[in-house]
C-alpha cells in the first residue's frame, strides 16, 4: 500500500504532470524480462509488455536472473566497490573482451584502449575531449615545426638566402617572422568544430548536446561548447563542410637560397560523430556505401570518426557492434545502456591505440567510473552475449526479423496510416504519416505539437497494457527495442495493439486515443 502523504511533487514535477496527462504516469513496482508490473486502484498487479526496454538498456531483459544472482553474489562477497587509484584487473578483463569482439567483427588486430565512464553522454564526451586534446597537441606539434623552420630560415638568411615577396607585412625577415608568429597565434586559437549526420543524438551534457541535432535540446546551450555542423550523409556534402572549415597556419620554407612564406593546414574539425543506426532520429540504419564514401573524405582530411554505439551496440543489431554491418571501424567507439546489464550504470569509450594519447588518462576521470560492481556486471553482460558461440546475436537477429516482418505487414496493409518501417535486429521503428491535417482536432493538435507519438503511447498502455514510446526527436515514429527474450506471443500481442491503434487513427477517433 502506498501511504497517502500530502507532499508536493518536487522530483521533476512538470515532467510527471505531462506524463500523467497522457495516462503515462504509472508507478511500476516490479519487472521481469520484457514485462513491467504496476498495481491498479484495487491493488491487483497488472502486467505491461515493455517494448521501450529501458531505452535500450535491457538487451538481457529486466532483472535477468543470471545478472541478478551475480550482482547479489558480488554484494554478498563484500568486494570493494569504490577503490579508485588501485589495480583493477576486472576492468582490464572487460577491455580485453571488448577488444576480442572488435577484432573478430572488424577483422583487424589493432588494440583499443578503454576509458570508463558513467553514461552514454559521458562516454561521448570522453571521445570528443580526447579528439580535441589530439587536435590541440597536433597544432602544438605544427607550431613547433614552424619554429624549427624559422630557425632554419634565419640561419639561411645569415648565409645569404633572400626573402621572397611575402603575403605578411614586414620589410625584412625579422618583421615577417614577428607577423607570422602573431598570425599563427591567432589562427591556432580557432575553436574546434564537429561534424555529424543530420538527425544525430549523442546525449545531453554540455558538450554532447551540441552533437545532438534536435534544435530544442541544443540551442539554449550553444554558447557552452564547440559547435557541430550537421551534414547529410553524402561525401560531397562532407567535403564541402570540410572545405568551409579549412584554415591554415603560416610557415617558412627555404629552397635554392630563397625563403618563402607558405601555408600548411590547421586542423579545425575535431571529429566526425555518428550512430550506425540512428535512434532518436527515428531509427534509421545508415547506408554502408554512403558511409564508406564519407569515410574516404574524412581520412583524406585526417578527421577521426567517433562511432556512438550507445544505443545500437551490445548485440541489438544482430552483431555486437552495429557498425560492423557497415564495415565502419571507428577511431573511437562508445558503449553504454545495455552494457550495465539492466542493473548498473556503465559506459566505456574505446580509443584506437594508434591515436591514443596516454596523458588523457589523468585528464578524464570520474569518481564512480570503473567501480567494481558496474564493471563486473558489464563484463558478465558482455560474456552472456558471447556465450554459446554468440547465440544471443543470432537470437537478436532472428527476433528482430520476426518483429520487423510483423511491422512491415502492417505497413503493407495500412499504407495510408503507416508511412515506413525501419530498423535492424532489435532496434526497430514504425513511422506514421503526418496527421497535422486530421479532421479530428485532438489528433491534429497533438501532431502539430509534436506529441502525437506520446498520445499513442498513452493509448497503448491504457487499452493494451503495452509500453511503447516514440523516438525523442521524431515523435511520429514508435520504436521497439525489446530484449532478446521477446516471445512470438509477445510479438503477436504487439501486433494486436498496433492494429487497433491504426484502426482508430484511420477513423480519426481522437477521443478514443486520448481516453
Ligand atoms: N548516444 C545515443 C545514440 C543515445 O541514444 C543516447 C541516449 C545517448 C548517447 C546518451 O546516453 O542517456 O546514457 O547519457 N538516448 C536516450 C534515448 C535518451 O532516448 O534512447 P545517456
Amino acid at each position: 500500500m502506498n501511504p497517502v502523504v500530502d507532499k508536493p511533487e518536487l522530483a521533476e514535477p512538470y515532467m510527471f504532470g505531462w506524463l500523467a496527462s497522457l495516462g503515462l504516469g504509472v508507478e511500476y513496482t516490479r519487472s521481469q524480462k520484457d514485462s513491467l508490473y504496476y498495481r491498479d486502484t484495487s491493488g491487483d498487479e497488472i502486467e505491461v509488455l515493455d517494448l521501450v526496454g529501458g531505452y535500450g538498456s535491457t538487451i538481457h531483459g529486466h532483472n535477468n536472473p543470471e545478472i541478478i544472482e551475480y550482482t547479489k553474489s558480488l554484494l554478498d562477497s563484500g568486494s570493494p566497490i569504490h577503490a579508485q587509484f588501485s589495480r583493477h584487473p576486472y576492468a582490464n578483463d572487460l577491455a580485453w573482451t571488448l577488444n576480442t569482439i572488435l577484432h573478430r567483427e572488424f577483422g583487424d588486430d589493432e588494440h583499443y584502449q578503454v576509458i570508463f565512464a558513467n553514461s552514454g553522454a559521458e562516454a561521448n564526451e570522453v571521445a570528443i575531449k580526447h579528439a580535441e586534446m589530439d587536435r590541440v597537441l597536433k597544432i602544438g606539434e605544427a607550431l613547433a615545426e614552424v619554429e624549427a623552420h624559422i630557425e632554419a630560415a634565419i640561419a639561411a638568411a645569415a648565409s645569404g638566402a633572400t626573402l621572397d615577396a611575402s603575403p605578411l607585412p614586414g620589410s625584412d625577415l625579422d618583421e615577417v617572422v614577428a607577423a607570422l608568429r602573431a598570425a599563427n597565434a591567432e589562427r591556432a586559437a580557432t575553436p574546434p568544430v564537429y561534424l555529424a549526420p543530420e538527425g544525430s543524438f549523442h546525449g545531453k551534457l554540455a558538450g554532447s548536446i551540441q552533437l545532438t541535432h534536435n534544435v530544442a535540446y541544443r540551442t539554449p546551450f550553444t554558447a557552452m561548447a564547440a559547435p557541430c555542423r550537421f551534414v547529410p550523409l553524402d561525401a560531397d556534402a562532407v567535403s564541402a563542410a570540410i572545405a568551409a572549415e579549412s584554415r591554415t597556419l603560416f610557415d617558412l620554407a627555404v629552397d635554392g637560397g630563397v625563403i618563402r612564406v607558405v601555408e600548411r593546414p590547421l586542423p579545425v574539425i575535431s571529429a566526425y560523430v555518428l550512430e550506425p543506426i540512428q535512434g532518436e532520429a527515428g531509427i534509421r540504419v545508415l547506408d554502408a556505401d554512403s558511409i564508406a564514401r564519407v569515410r574516404e573524405r574524412l581520412d583524406a582530411a585526417g578527421i577521426p570518426v567517433i562511432v556512438d554505439e550507445v544505443q545500437s551496440g551490445m548485440g541489438r543489431s544482430g552483431a555486437f557492434f552495429a557498425a560492423s554491418h557497415l564495415g565502419l571501424r571507428g577511431d573511437y567507439i562508445t558503449l553504454a545502456k545495455s552494457l550495465g546489464g539492466g542493473v548498473a550504470k556503465a559506459a566505456v569509450t574505446l580509443i584506437r591505440s594508434s591515436i591514443y594519447r596516454t596523458d588523457f588518462e589523468l585528464l578524464h576521470t570520474s569518481t564512480y567510473a570503473k567501480d567494481s560492481l558496474s564493471t563486473l556486471v558489464a563484463l558478465r553482460a558482455v560474456e552472456m552475449l558471447e556465450a554459446d558461440g554468440g547465440a544471443a546475436y543470432r537470437r537478436a537477429a532472428e527476433r528482430g526479423d520476426k518483429l520487423l516482418a510483423m511491422l512491415r505487414s502492417l505497413r503493407d496493409e495500412f499504407g495510408d496510416v503507416v508511412k515506413d518501417v525501419r530498423g535492424k535486429g532489435l532496434m526497430t521503428g514504425l513511422e506514421f504519416h503526418d496527421l497535422s491535417g486530421s479532421d479530428s482536432d485532438i489528433i491534429a493538435e497533438q501532431a502539430k505539437g509534436g506529441l502525437i507519438g506520446y498520445m499513442f503511447s498513452g493509448y497503448l498502455l491504457r487499452e493494451h497494457n503495452m509500453r511503447v514510446f516514440p523516438t525523442a526527436s521524431a515523435t511520429s515514429t514508435l520504436r521497439f527495442e525489446p530484449s532478446i527474450h521477446i516471445t512470438d506471443e509477445e510479438i503477436a500481442r504487439t501486433e494486436t495493439g498496433l492494429r487497433t491503434l491504426i484502426g482508430l487513427i484511420r477513423d480519426e477517433d481522437g477521443k478514443a486515443l486520448l481516453g
